[in-house]
């Protein structure tokens, strides 16, 4: 049994098995794995996860009720649930990333999608049993009076779950999606927006990433539910019990990313772009092709302000990395090909014997990314919406003399909207405009501009972020 324990979809280590039957376990990136390393060894932690791939089947397979801390995995123990396949694909795919991380980020196509039918009630009763079955297993791990913090919107019926069958742990919900208003989360049917709703409710503590996100929750609490919201104490009472409401902007732990860009691996590939693209200026771009990043509105502005700007053509390189993501969904194959087939365009107007205005990577490869930043002279994050968007905070401490663009409708323009360039998402001539800008941004103001938002970016790094989300269950 654990005093802290963890909840996510994916967790902190995949595993693949080989041909000939060897087992190889690799681990993921991202703030709430590097944060949790920092602090493993000071507190008794367990992580439970979904196995996502045939590779963690079999690990969970090999290892007595799931446990891997044997794994050679050293971020705490680990507990991975093999959900059945079936299951697992209707919770994931059609639930959790096809409906609530749409309604979340407020990307349906309402004309055509969604479509709530009896597939749909299916699918929503496989998201029950996908959250049933991290309610059972953090109910039989779970010491006395345990924390658990359980994780983001694959994750909403969980707390409510886990309640019933532990009424002595302290739960916290954190979402690191945007939370839609009310007008807009209401497209879900009646029963499953409440259902939502209150089973997050069945938290101590729902955390969020801006205070913008967090007041949407309450405000749709309100409206969907009947809640009593306190705005002021930040509290949303429903059927007897009360949550507190908690922002918490996760950011980035600067000294670390430094040291990693540092690298000898990150070093050859800065030579390499270096080369490859002289003295010209350059504008980055580093995303997960997910359908809120709005590439290709990006690839439009640059596409349009090489168009109103020739002055640049031959002086200046957009390096844009699109990392696949997600390709079980047709919506996001689709999105990677409008992607290739707009950067491929910009290439047939504008490409010359001895200047390439743009590269564009489909491979996942992180210290070329590094590399990029550390190159940048123009940091472009545009999406429609995000929760917060990491990238907006990596790109001040890696190049503190880049000029940061970033959209309104990031939870990261909260803090770094003063010193970035915002723009409307939408609005592709305003965003060729603020390319410019940043390109002819004088040094002085870059620099100056740069060491603030560093200091927004690194001001609560994962480890920080993670004591927070702890100290709001134990108060
Ligand atoms: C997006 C969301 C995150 C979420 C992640 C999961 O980036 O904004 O909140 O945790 O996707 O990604 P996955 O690859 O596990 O589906």
């Amino acid at each position: 049994m654990n005093s802290v324990l963890v909840a996510s979809n994916r967790g902190p280590v995949s595993f693949t098995l080989s041909e000939d039957g060897v087992l190889t376990m690799r681990r993921g990136g991202g703030g709430l794995v590097s944060g949790l390393a920092d602090v493993a060894g000071e507190i008794d932690l367990l992580w439970v996860c979904a196995a996502l791939s045939d590779g963690d089947r079999s690990a969970v397979r090999l290892a007595p009720g799931g446990r891997l801390d044997q794994a050679g995995y050293d971020t705490g123990a680990l507990r991975m649930l093999d959900i059945p396949p079936a299951v697992f694909h209707r919770a994931y795919n059609a639930v959790a990333n096809s409906t609530l991380w749409f309604v979340n980020h407020m990307l349906y196509n309402t004309p055509q999608v969604p479509h709530f039918d009896i597939r749909f009630r299916r699918e929503w009763g496989s998201y029950r049993d996908y959250n049933a079955a991290f309610a059972l297993a953090l109910a039989e791990e779970a010491g006395p009076g345990a924390r658990v913090l359980v994780q983001d919107y694959h994750l909403t019926l969980t707390p409510s779950m886990l309640r019933g069958e532990r009424p002595d742990v302290r739960i916290a919900h954190f979402s690191h999606t945007p939370w839609a208003p009310p007008e807009y989360f209401s497209l879900l049917p009646e029963d499953v927006g409440a259902e939502v709703l209150s089973g997050i409710l069945g938290a101590d503590h729902a955390g969020f990433l801006t205070e913008r996100w967090a007041s949407a929750f309450m405000d749709c609490c309100e409206a969907v539910l009947g809640a009593r919201v306190d705005r002021a104490a930040r509290t949303v009472t429903h059927e007897g019990r009360t949550t507190r409401i908690g922002v918490h902007a996760l950011g980035v732990d600067g000294d670390k990313l430094w040291a990693r860009a540092c690298e000898p691996d990150v070093e050859s590939h800065m030579a390499a772009l270096r080369e490859r693209i002289g003295d010209a200026k350059l504008v980055v771009r580093i995303d997960r092709t997910e359908l809120s990043k709005n590439i290709v509105r990006g690839l439009a502005a640059y596409r349009e302000f090489l168009a109103t700007h020739p002055e640049w053509h031959g002086r200046v390189v957009h390096l844009a990395f699109a990392y696949p993501s997600r390709h079980d969904l047709p919506e996001y194959r689709e999105y990677t090909a409008a992607v290739q087939r707009s950067a491929q365009e910009i290439e047939d107007e504008y490409a010359t014997e001895d200047w390439d205005p743009l590269i564009l990577n489909v491979q996942d490869d992180y210290p070329r990314s590094l590399a990029a930043y550390r190159l940048a002279d123009v940091l472009l994050v545009n999406p429609i919406r995000d929760g917060m968007n990491l990238v907006a905070k990596e790109g001040p401490v890696l190049s503190p003399r880049s000029a940061l663009v970033l959209s309104r409708e990031a939870g990261a323009a909260a803090e770094l909207g003063r010193d970035a360039l915002l723009v409307n998402p939408y609005d592709v001539s305003g965003t060729a405009e603020a390319i410019h800008q940043a390109l002819i941004m004088p040094e002085k103001e870059r620099i100056e501009r740069g060491e603030r938002l560093r200091a927004a970016a690194t001001a609560l790094p994962p480890t920080a972020w993670f004591a927070e989300q702890l100290a709001a269950l134990t108060s």
